[in-house]
């Protein structure tokens, strides 16, 4: 008998091409895992028309008294699918401590820069205001503060002269798109996991807290 597949939730905002790496590195067998939900607070978000409509989720966070109340909904509904990892993939609200709290240890996200350098919005911009030789993104597992939890992971491109935010982003993009698939390949093989604000890789320290600065890819 095969044993069943990891499964897997995914949490976008817009067009989700994080997403669908994901579903094509599937399809090809090259990630064993299965997709069981795709969760929104957009309900027009265009990442959910890429999955069957039985794995779609969604619900507009002003419809709720409160944020807390709309993150409690969506962990309701997130906790009925019966994941093992929660993938944000683009999700641009940000998750109320008590949600990052009930998905400790299985919550991922990917930020478009180099982290710690430029948490939140605009990195591509802020990346180039700084004058940065180079810029990145980084998969991460989701602590309470904002794209501040253990780095597991991060890719790395040159900023090239005359570059725009645009053109950084178009060139990041492809990147993104592999070391998700690389980073879920090691979590859906059990080789992942969080311990005291650091990420392990078969129980070993991925990143030195001592030197933060260490932005290789250590996955290859
Ligand atoms: C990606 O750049 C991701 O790093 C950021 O939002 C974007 C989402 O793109 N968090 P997509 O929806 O996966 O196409």
């Amino acid at each position: 008998m095969t044993s069943p597949l990891p499964r897997l939730v995914v949490l976008v905002s817009g067009r989700g091409s994080n997403l669908q790496a994901i579903l094509d590195a599937i399809a090809t067998r090259e990630l064993d895992a299965e997709i069981v939900g795709v969760f929104s607070d957009k309900p027009n978000a265009a990442g959910l028309l890429r999955v069957d409509e039985s794995l779609r989720w969604s619900a507009t966070p002003k419809d709720f008294a409160t944020r807390e109340h709309f993150d409690a909904a969506l962990a309701d509904a997130i906790e009925a699918s019966r994941p093992d990892w929660v993938v944000c993939a683009g999700y641009m609200k940000i998750l109320g401590d008590a949600f990052v709290r009930r998905f400790t240890g299985k919550l991922l996200n990917i930020h478009p820069s180099l982290l710690p350098k430029y948490k939140g919005l605009r990195t591509h911009e802020r990346a180039l205001e700084a004058g940065d030789a180079e810029h990145g993104a980084s998969v991460h597992f989701v602590s309470a503060e904002l794209d501040g939890g253990a780095v597991i992971a991060q890719a790395k491109i040159p900023v090239l002269a005359g570059d725009t935010p645009q053109t950084l982003a178009a060139r990041l993009l492809p990147r993104e798109h592999a070391l998700y698939v690389e980073v879920l390949k090691l979590a859906v093989a059990g080789r992942l996991t969080e311990r005291n604000g650091i990420a392990l890789r078969d129980g070993a320290p991925i990143f030195s807290p001592l030197s933060p600065d260490v932005t290789e890819n250590p996955l290859h």
